[in-house]
């Protein structure tokens, strides 16, 4: 049973600006819900209870989002509004949270090595959290889990995306194991399309093994001059298994405009039925 999971949430937010100047771009509210949140519930649902943080300077709205609020919870106390806290109650209920700050920005890869202090040595998810994943049956991190019992490796979740934009990924070859599970011979990061060895793009959700932290520690930088996750799994996959998994279900990519304004129609239309 993987207990934790980590959360990257330490980056600028550059896509997102001016909107993302003084507010992590992870409490962007996709409806009522700030980003972070749908990332914790997910794990959650996938029995991750033990939530670690990766943040930053002028991140600390996150950590006040997952505490009581004394003040607020007074004034409504007793009235109608008491409902709108009933989730957040509940993750605080179930969660616990702990914390560290990733200094300087250097990569991805970086960012998840910053959360060895919070993981240890025990397999964990990673919620990239501007992907908004909305599972088929059940959270995506929850179907990887399943992977992850039977095979006791590394899975990362994959999607097909259209040719032209295998360059915003990381993006992976491999040979089909069973029906959406790869085993991976190669992975990529942000290659040219012409470079591409396919169309299989990772998003923003991962189970790793602990041994990846060493990996970490000896992979050069890469791509854009920063430690990627992708070029340590890619070492780990010659060594170990790697897999990754074509998750059943939609995700959204709230770290662009057109990916948040679909993710907040999305879930527009579920509130409307909540709420009908
Ligand atoms: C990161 C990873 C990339 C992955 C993507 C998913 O890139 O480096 O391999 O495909 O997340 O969202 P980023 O979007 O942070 O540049």
């Amino acid at each position: 049973m993987i207990r934790k999971c980590l959360f990257p949430a330490a980056g600028y937010g550059t896509r997102f600006l001016p909107a993302t100047k003084s507010m992590p771009k992870e409490m962007l509210p996709v409806v009522d819900k700030p980003l972070i949140q749908y990332g914790v519930e997910e794990a959650m649902e996938a029995g991750m209870n033990n939530i670690g943080i990766v943040t930053g300077r002028g991140k600390r709205a996150l950590a006040d989002h997952f505490d009581v609020s004394y003040e607020l919870e007074h004034q409504i106390s007793g009235t109608s509004k008491e409902g709108l806290l009933k989730d957040i109650r509940r993750i605080l209920n179930e969660c616990t949270f702990s914390y560290t700050r990733q200094r300087e920005m250097k990569g991805l890869g970086h960012a998840i090595l910053t959360g060895e202090t919070l993981i240890g040595r025990e397999p964990f998810g990673v919620v990239l959290a501007d992907d908004l994943c909305v599972g088929t049956g059940s959270g995506v991190l929850a179907q990887m889990a399943r992977i992850y019992e039977k095979y006791r490796c590394c899975v990362v979740a994959i999607e097909e995306v259209p040719h032209e934009e295998v360059h915003k990924y990381g993006v992976i070859a491999g040979s089909e194991l069973e029906d959406g599970v790869f085993l991976v011979s190669k992975m990529v990061e942000k290659p040219d399309p012409e470079e591409a060895p396919s169309n299989l793009a990772i998003i923003g959700r991962y189970i790793l093994t602990p041994d990846i932290f060493d990996v970490i520690r000896n992979t050069p930088p890469g791509r854009n001059g920063e430690i990627q996750i992708t070029d340590a799994l890619q070492t780990q996959a010659t060594k170990n298994m790697v897999l990754a998994y074509r998750f059943k279900g939609q995700r959204f990519d709230c770290g662009s405009v057109e990916g948040f304004v679909a993710a907040t129609n999305f879930f527009f239309e579920r509130w409307k039925d909540a709420h009908a």
